[in-house]
């Protein structure tokens, strides 16, 4: 979850037309309905008939993750991979250091993967010296970037345009079991992948629970991973302290009128005119800087929030995501549980054979996985963290030594190279040794 503060206003606005006016509401209600069985009933998309589907995406012109990281002189890589069930996603690679020209070396793989409205660009804000991925390539790693279908780099399918509404029906439970497997199933298929069996992960957020949701719905894939690194990890969410979320979630986190006219869409099609409000507000010599900065100061502890690298996240963010997403976020902070996707009572039993959704055998994470947690993170409570730990059978606990580190640092605080990047690397680099002598 990076970078929501967008997002979020847009939801307080879609919740407060929805209880001033239950007339619009019904019709509404009726109009999706109609839309619906339409579409799921006619085999033809007729919105990609009469819609061009990149009409809304509209990257064009601005720097991708591989522009970005080419500028800094690192060999960059565009890859589409179709996922089983046909969404099409843009995965980035840095796959050698070209100031250590080890692109002949077996290097280890690792992908790192964002969070919620957020996309690959999260991990380069801050530029060769400091962001992960520059530091792994040069460490000699062959390092992969993830973007979850719906974000701007993953808004493309084999049969769906974006603007059908099928498209948008997925939450966090498909990005685990459709997008996660594929990617690391590609990196280990691609040419350095040869005679490589696993891949170490980084998750930010989101990229956290896709990590538990495929680990323990398909456990056969903890055998693909060497080192699991979880930043502000979420998973159960009874004490988390957002107040946003917590607003939201009795309307929304349960199966009803609101949770129903909101779901199953995108969240915040990609903006022009709100992406170039933000863009233009970040920059260091406007007047609105301070609007900017006390935007970001809800997510980011306070003065140590690299500043300089917002305007490079605000081309690309917020990159895009299914309502379901969010919606299946709000259950689970309701019902205390991490479970999959609840679609009522009469679905669920059709479903899954029980009216409750069922829980995620975390249990069955075998991987060796690393939390990286905080006691400031609004989105991920000290408490939750350790439950869902306690469950795991595999796991080394960092707990943030600084009581301000908040859900945002791991991505933008100044001093993230230091207290995060480095002593992973090292985890990676000491995995690496052992198993090389081996
Ligand atoms: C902050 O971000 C900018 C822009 O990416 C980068 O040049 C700089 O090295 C980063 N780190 C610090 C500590 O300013
Ligand atoms: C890069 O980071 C190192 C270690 O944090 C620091 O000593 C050095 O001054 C930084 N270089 C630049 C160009 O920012
Ligand atoms: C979407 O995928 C189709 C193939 O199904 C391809 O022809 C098209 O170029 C892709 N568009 C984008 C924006 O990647
Ligand atoms: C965490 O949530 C549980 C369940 O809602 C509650 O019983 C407990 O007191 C909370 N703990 C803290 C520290 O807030």
């Amino acid at each position: 979850m990076c970078l929501p503060a967008v997002s979020w206003h847009r939801t307080i606005g879609n919740i407060s037309i929805m209880r001033r006016s239950t007339g619009s509401l019904l019709i509404l209600a009726v109009l999706v309905v109609g839309v619906y069985s339409a579409a799921i009933e006619g085999p033809i998309d007729f919105y990609k008939l009469y819609d061009n589907p990149e009409a809304h995406i509209s990257l064009k012109g601005k720097a991708t993750t591989a522009d970005r990281t080419a500028a800094h002189g690192y060999p960059s890589e565009h890859h589409h991979i179709i996922t089983e069930d046909g969404y099409i996603l843009g995965v980035f690679r840095i796959p050698y250091s070209h100031k250590l020209q080890n692109q002949n070396a077996k290097r280890p793989i690792v992908l790192l993967q964002h969070g919620l409205t957020s996309c690959s660009d999260a991990w380069i804000l801050q530029g060769p010296n400091d962001s992960l991925p520059y530091l792994l390539a040069d460490a000699g790693y062959d390092v992969w970037m993830g973007n979850a279908r719906g974000t701007s780099y993953s808004r493309n399918h084999t049969t769906l345009s974006t603007d059908h509404p099928l498209f948008w029906q997925f939450s966090w439970h498909e990005i685990a079991i459709y997008d996660i497997l594929a990617i690391i199933d590609y990196a280990l298929r691609t040419e350095n992948g040869e005679g490589q069996d696993a891949i170490h992960y980084v998750g930010h957020s989101q990229g956290t629970t896709v990590f538990f949701a495929l680990m323990s719905s398909i456990p056969a894939y903890n055998a693909k991973i060497k080192t699991a690194h979880l930043f502000a990890p979420v998973a159960i969410m009874k004490n988390l302290s957002s107040p946003l979320v917590r607003y939201l979630g009795p309307y929304l986190g349960h199966r009803n009128a609101y949770s129903i006219l909101f779901g199953s869409q995108e969240f915040l099609p990609y903006n022009e005119f709100v992406m170039a409000l933000f863009f233009n507000i970040c920059q260091p010599d406007v007047l609105y800087r301070p609007v900017c900065e006390s935007a970001m100061k809800t997510l980011y502890s306070g003065g140590r929030v690299n500043m300089t690298a917002m305007p490079e996240a605000m081309p690309t963010h917020p990159a895009g995501c299914s309502t379901d997403q969010m919606l299946h976020y709000l259950q689970e902070q309701q019902s205390g549980y991490f479970r999959q996707y609840d679609h009522g009572t009469k679905k669920n039993l059709q479903v899954y054979g029980s009216e409750e959704p069922p829980e995620y055998p975390v249990e069955l994470i075998s991987s060796l996985v690393h939390l990286w947690y905080a006691d400031s993170d609004d989105l991920a409570a000290v408490e939750d963290v350790e439950e869902i730990a306690n469950r795991l059978p595999n796991k080394v606990m960092h707990r943030m030594a600084d009581p301000e580190w908040n859900h945002g640092d791991f991505s933008l605080n100044r001093e993230v190279r230091k207290y995060v990047n480095e002593p992973v690397i090292s985890i990676m680099e000491e995995y690496e040794l052992k198993n090389s002598e081996t």
